[in-house]
């Protein structure tokens, strides 16, 4: 069988743009019926970044990354040379507004930090798009950001842009098309083949050091059919139903607290150099 064409989708012109569309779709309020309005209506460029998406996210594509980046062999890095390492990612909007890579994470775990929440989670919000620099080992945007799904069995309804996965090879083979695919029912979601991306190998990178509420935030941030439409209960178990209640008290943090103050970082450092040596060993392995 010939190898999945992976092209490389630079048709949005910034990781930002994915996020920005995902704060309009779930804005508090809109119906499921607004959702595809906006769906229709958002500019074109993420419907080909979704297209780009739904046709490479194969399991033999997510097979292959899972063994290329889960052996964590990228080298070591702290924290800030991982942060600094993101914020080399150039974001051809408006340099002068636009908030660095590292401020729009600071300014997650600042607002999760404000509301009072454990330090872990604090952590978590600061650590929880370091996954993307996926995009500059050379990872198409498709493959890097986006919501997630699982791959292996038949496709939710409630995946953003469904019909797109109509010229995904795995259409053609039975076994991936039923509603439970290659899994047993209810296996639990860390049986699941998810397809790839940012969430998956940050948690990846964290799973020695942190709590399973943590990796779960990690891990599904943007599992969207999931946390916000109830799909793919079938192959949950009863821990993956405890956690959802973390991964959406996370969701609001990173839907809703980006603005345009920008932290100090700086100033801020101190205080995470003591965040980070709290949980994690100075070197880690990406
Ligand atoms: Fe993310
Ligand atoms: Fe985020």
């Amino acid at each position: 069988m010939p190898e999945t064409t992976v092209s490389t989708g630079q048709s949005l012109h910034s990781l930002e743009d994915w996020d920005e569309f995902l704060e309009g779709r779930y804005k508090e309020g809109r119906s499921q019926e607004q959702f595809r309005v906006y769906d229709a209506q958002a500019q074109p460029g993420v419907a080909e970044f979704y297209r780009l998406n739904h046709e490479n996210q194969t399991l033999a594509y997510v097979l292959r990354k899972e063994k290329e980046y889960f052996s964590l062999k990228k080298g070591k890095k702290t924290i800030w040379e991982a942060a600094e390492f993101l914020n080399t990612l150039v974001d051809d909007s408006d340099p002068d507004t636009d908030l660095t890579q590292i401020e729009h994470l600071m300014q997650t775990s600042e607002a999760i930090r404000r509301d009072g929440h454990p330090r872990w989670m604090v952590l978590v919000g600061f650590l929880h798009d370091l996954g993307k620099c996926l995009c500059l080992y050379g990872e198409p945007q498709w493959g890097v950001v986006g919501d997630t799904f699982p791959v292996g069995c038949a496709w939710s309804k409630d995946i953003v842009f469904h019909e797109y996965f109509a010229n995904n090879p795995d259409r053609n083979i039975a076994e991936y098309q039923t509603k439970h695919g290659i899994y047993e029912p209810n296996c639990g979601l860390q049986n699941v083949h998810m397809s790839f991306g940012h969430d998956g190998y940050i948690a990846e990178v964290m799973k020695p050091y942190l709590q399973d509420e943590a990796l779960y935030m990690l891990r599904f941030h943007s599992f969207y059919p999931w946390h916000r439409h109830g799909a793919y209960d079938h192959l949950c178990n009863d821990k993956d139903r405890s956690m959802l209640e973390w991964v959406l008290k996370f969701n609001q943090y990173d839907l809703y607290s980006k603005g345009h103050t920008r932290p100090d970082v700086k100033q801020l450092k101190p205080w995470y150099d003591e965040l980070f040596a709290e949980f994690l060993p100075a070197e880690i392995d990406w």
